[in-house]
């Protein structure tokens, strides 16, 4: 890490609400940085890796912010958070308000004005701090829901840059955003960059039709016309899909290594050499089914369909917001549920689950999923899904069988995965065992028509198109839009 030249600028800024790396303290009081969770970061850090910019983002520890800092040819700067703003913005506003809307409320949204205000506060210091690092005519590229008010703000302070948002969750539908008290301000908010990019065309439209139904504004396609305030011009703001993916050839080249090799072949072993591994890789979230997939499994055992160490599971749940009384709760359901399962139908030396309730390096991670035979990636609703994409990279051996919920948006993109509605457990059920009694030629050309897709649809070329839909994207409506908008409006009058 090497301090940074203060008052430096880029052509490049990019904001989150985490940085690629959290400070974490340790019992002896000394401090080390690790990789974030997520994979927001995931994505970017390969992304900025190549490319020379300023991140934009929080620490992940309560009260003030370290210098900003040079790493791997990025300028992070840190934005603090105090105890109580990460209470109210982060798991309050962000995380038990915004989180559950945008994902289809599978617990209900806890709504407190003390939220929303501490959200706006937190989100003008971003741009603030976004203001104080973009050179004159800057990309400016922010990420999620986290920040959604922060394009506006940064416009009023810098109508020179571009603005770009992308949403890497899902956008809710017309009559779930409204329950939002404050749902015309986070409209408004996003209205302040030139391109908003979702991960599905369905998202872009439904923002597209919450700007119309509420706030009354025009709407083309995937342009909401903003009309001029204050004297200036008016503009457009495009909407559209860029579907996220990952660093395929980074992922596999790692996969390729003889040690990833040699331990996937470790973890085997160590299982006892099953005839077939299950596993779920997860930020133990509720978004993501990890209640249902166990459900499935539990079943399949109670049934006789097959037992350990024949057959066995991984689960690795990523510890995750861990305050927010539903993710508390989830912890103590998934942990109850592997209890019993492991209690009635594992042995000594071989249980029926294997959970694991911690991080791991990247190589771990890519030895497990070469390691697995059946991947199963259930979630009840996900932006995406990295984990899904992951486990195509990694199998070079064109081994291994994709189970994947119809609602993610990798589902849009994976055709050819096994494709299971978590909610259905008899088919869930039906899915798992297709895949253990899979014909090994049917599998191979599966995972290789997998693999075309994130071998052509990169995160390279995710960001390439973002940056490019953002340089192009029309900042004023054609004239021939504006006539027409001019005679509807008077039309209407
Ligand atoms: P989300 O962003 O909701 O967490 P994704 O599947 O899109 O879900 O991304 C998760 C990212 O985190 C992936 O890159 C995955 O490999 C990584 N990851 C998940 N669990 C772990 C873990 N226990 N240790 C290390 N990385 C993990
Ligand atoms: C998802 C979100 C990210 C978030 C990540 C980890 O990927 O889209 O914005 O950073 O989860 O969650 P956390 O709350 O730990 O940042």
């Amino acid at each position: 890490m090497d301090p940074a030249p203060a008052a430096r600028t880029y052509d490049l800024v990019i904001a989150a609400n985490r940085l690629p790396v959290d400070r974490q303290v340790l019992p002896d009081g000394s401090t080390e940085w690790r990789r974030s969770p997520g994979g927001l970061v995931t994505a970017m850090e390969s992304v900025m890796r190549g490319r020379e910019g300023a991140w934009v983002g929080w620490a992940g520890e309560a009260g003030e912010a370290p210098e900003p800092f040079d790493e791997d040819g990025m300028h992070l700067v840190p934005v603090p958070l105090s105890a109580p703003e990460i209470a109210s913005y982060y798991e309050g506003f962000s995380n038990d308000t915004l989180w559950p809307i945008y994902h289809d409320v599978i617990v209900p949204a806890t709504f407190h004005r003390g939220w929303w205000q501490s959200y706006r506060e937190v989100n003008e210091r971003f741009a603030e701090a976004i203001c104080s690092v973009a050179s004159p005519g800057a990309r400016v590229w922010i990420h999620d829901y986290q920040l959604q008010l922060v394009p506006a703000l940064v416009r009023e302070r810098r109508p020179d840059v571009r603005i770009g948002w992308f949403n890497h969750i899902p956008w809710p539908a017309v009559e779930l955003f409204a329950q939002l008290p404050w749902r015309e301000h986070l409209l408004r908010g996003l209205l302040g960059a030139d391109f908003l990019g979702f991960q599905r065309t369905a998202d872009a439209q439904n923002f597209i039709r919450a700007c119309r139904q509420m706030l009354h504004l025009q709407t083309r396609t995937d342009t909401v016309h903003v009309a001029s305030e204050d004297g200036a011009p008016d503009r457009v703001v495009r909407a559209a899909s860029v579907p996220i993916s990952i660093d395929t050839k980074g992922l596999e080249k790692l996969a390729k290594t003889p040690a990833v090799r040699a331990r996937a072949k470790e973890i085997r072993a160590s299982l006892g050499n099953p005839r077939t591994l299950l596993l779920g890789v997860d930020r133990l979230d509720y978004t993501k089914g990890i209640r249902h997939r166990l459900k499935a499994y539990e079943e399949l055992l109670v049934d006789g369909a097959f037992s350990p160490p024949d057959v066995t599971f991984i689960q690795v749940a990523t510890p995750s917001r861990e305050r927010v009384e539903a993710y508390r709760r989830l912890r103590t359901e998934v942990e109850t549920t592997v209890g019993r399962i492991n209690g009635d139908h594992g042995s000594i030396g071989s249980p029926a689950i294997q959970y694991l309730h911690q991080s791991y390096p990247r190589e771990e991670m890519a030895a497990l999923f070469q390691a697995a035979d059946i991947m199963l990636v259930t979630p009840l609703r996900d932006g995406m899904n990295l984990v899904a994409k992951e486990y195509v990279a990694c199998r070079h051996d064109l081994g291994g069988t994709l189970v994947l919920s119809e609602f993610t948006g990798a589902a849009h993109e994976l055709h050819q995965a096994s494709m299971v509605n978590p909610h259905d457990i008899e088919g869930m059920k039906q899915a798992i065992l297709r895949a253990v009694d899979s014909d090994p030629a049917e599998r191979r050309r599966t995972m290789r028509a997998l693999r075309r897709r994130v071998h052509d649809h990169d995160v390279q070329r995710w960001a390439s198109m973002f940056l490019e839909s953002l340089d192009i994207a029309p900042r004023r409506p054609q004239r021939r839009v504006r006539r027409e908008l001019d005679e509807q409006t008077e039309g209407t009058a």
